[in-house]
């Protein structure tokens, strides 16, 4: 009876947002650019849940931290699908990604897998692959500094290509890491390109025409990105195969989960492959975008930057680099990757969630399929609160080395936020918990960053822009990067002779 009454209340039209066209819906209202900043807006105007429409089809950006919790969260059982996309899912193939998996049997199988081998009992494992790739990483950014992007490029696919499959890549032209990147590449940036909405999306029929008909160019493509993608399953997965049966692998995801014979299944396997397939493209515009803000944090305040290596030079010393047993003593990185999670919000409207039936909140109609944005950016702006975050604007780690409450410290924890929610929350969060933290200490420990110059010496203000339609990944900036000093240089020779 509520529902209905709700349903009445908040028929469209009535719903908290910004006035829809007829049939169109809020078209006019959307941007790929920094939507984020655009929902921000609406949220001042409308309040805690804001409703749009697109052709009919509703979006629903959840502005507060009770409302996201209370329904990605709480409510992670009927808020938990993805968004059905005819032109990503089923005619490219990413269907069986996990990224992708509509809710169900399938998407339940992958997360277990993903949960025993990225649980956190099964990061240490992981170590000794993360050592190696960030070293070299190290050894690649002190070299060729102005290309930073493709170095962090080339660690987060050699870092998921070695913890996923035990495959070592053997330089920036590996055949592995040229098929990932040109898929990630598909996805993102073809796929996906100017907010990833074809036409087929919104009018499925589409599907169905002939490929000689007119428009319907997008099938042709589908199928050779397609093609691809499928490659990039097979192929990684049949290299630890293959080492498998040789007895010559290193530990990974598929090792591990291949060692008991009688768990392989067709299903299984199908379902393995398709899972290890999904950690790259997962890890790799993620791990970019933190590194840059990261970076970007550094060329801003020199200060913080002279203070993480003062600790890191009291507790590590010269001669060596960083290691995970370092970490309890390094309370001040710790904060700097904290504060980088909470200035940078990696992944500001996280991923939609689809509405799986119709639903009521604080009186307000539901649709089921409506695609439901947590808003981290505004979200996130709770920590602007000034009793709780004084200057919430500027990147100030410090924020992160006071002793407050446990209570406390779990609101103002990014973490809540920007790994998304509910069944859904990312599954790589362990993993990244480790990676992030030592490719973070390692470049303060071996690295002078600053604002670059010009050819009369003045300091260049970095350019920000951020165009990318889902990640808050800055454009490439200008910034100097140095190796601290010859002993520095020495100590990573080392690390290459030592096979690390
Ligand atoms: C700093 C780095 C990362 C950030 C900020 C991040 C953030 C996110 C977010 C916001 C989501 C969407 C969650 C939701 O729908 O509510 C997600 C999903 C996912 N992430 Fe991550 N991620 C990171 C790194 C990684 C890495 C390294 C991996 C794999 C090794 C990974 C694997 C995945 C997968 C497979 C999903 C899809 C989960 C699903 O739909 O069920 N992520 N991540």
């Amino acid at each position: 009876m509520f529902s209905l009454v709700a349903q009445y209340i908040y028929a469209p039209g009535h719903r908290p947002g910004p006035s829809p066209l007829p049939l169109l819906g809020n078209v006019c209202h959307l941007t790929t650019k920094e939507l984020w900043l655009v929902a921000t807006e609406w949220a001042k105007q409308f309040g805690d849940v804001v409703y749009i429409h697109l052709f009919g089809q509703g979006l629903i950006f959840l502005n507060s931290p009770e409302a996201t919790m209370d329904l990605l969260d709480k409510k992670g059982s009927i808020y938990g699908d993805k968004p059905g996309l005819v032109m990503a899912g089923e005619l490219c193939g990413c269907d069986n990604m996990v990224a992708f998996t509509r809710y169900g049997d399938k998407s339940k199988r992958q997360r277990r897998l993903l949960n025993q081998a990225f649980g956190v009992q099964a990061i240490p494992s992981y170590h000794p692959l993360i050592e190696t790739e960030t070293h070299s990483f190290i050894r690649r950014l002190v070299a060729e500094p102005s290309e930073y992007i493709n170095h962090v490029r080339q660690y987060a696919g050699g870092l998921t290509l070695s913890v996923v499959y035990g495959y070592e890549t053997s330089s920036n032209d590996d055949k592995f890491l040229n098929l990932g990147q040109e898929c990630v590449d598909i996805l993102s940036n073809r796929i996906a390109s100017g907010g990833g909405i074809w036409p087929v999306d919104i009018f499925p029929s589409l599907k169905h025409l002939p490929t000689w008909a007119p428009g319907s160019g997008f099938k042709t493509k589908a199928a050779a990105w397609k093609s691809r993608m499928e490659e990039f399953v097979n192929q990684p997965y049949s290299f630890v195969k293959t080492s498998l049966k040789s007895g010559s692998y290193k530990p990974s995801f598929c090792s591990m989960l291949l060692e008991d014979e009688k768990n392989c299944t067709p299903q299984f396997e199908f379902d393995l492959k398709h899972t290890a397939n999904s950690m790259y493209s997962a890890s790799m515009d993620t791990t970019m975008t933190v590194f840059c803000q990261f970076l970007l944090a550094m060329v801003l305040h020199p200060e913080v930057l002279a203070k993480a290596q003062k600790e890191i030079d009291s507790v590590v010393g010269p001669d060596r680099l960083p290691t995970f047993s370092d970490r309890a003593s390094l309370p001040y990185v710790d904060a700097i990757l904290n504060e980088t999670y909470r200035w940078g919000v990696p992944v500001p409207l996280s991923l939609p969630h689809r509405l799986m039936e119709d639903d009521v909140y604080q009186g307000m109609f539901m649709p089921k399929g409506s695609l439901i944005f947590g808003n981290v950016w505004y979200v996130s702006a709770i920590m602007r609160d000034e009793t709780l975050f004084p200057d919430a604007s500027v990147f100030l780690p410090e924020r992160y080395m006071e002793n407050v409450e446990p209570a406390l410290a779990k609101k103002r924890d990014p973490r809540r936020y920007v790994f998304g929610f509910g069944r859904r929350r990312c599954p790589g969060v362990n993993l990244v918990e480790s990676s992030l933290w030592l490719l973070v200490a390692s470049v303060l420990a071996t690295s002078e960053i600053s604002k670059a110059q010009d050819a009369f010496g003045n300091p260049i203000e970095p350019k920000v822009d951020f165009n990318n339609a889902v990640f808050r990944l800055p454009d490439r900036f200008d910034c100097e990067i140095r190796p601290r000093s010859e002993h520095t240089l020495k100590v990573l020779r080392q690390t290459e002779v030592a096979g690390s």
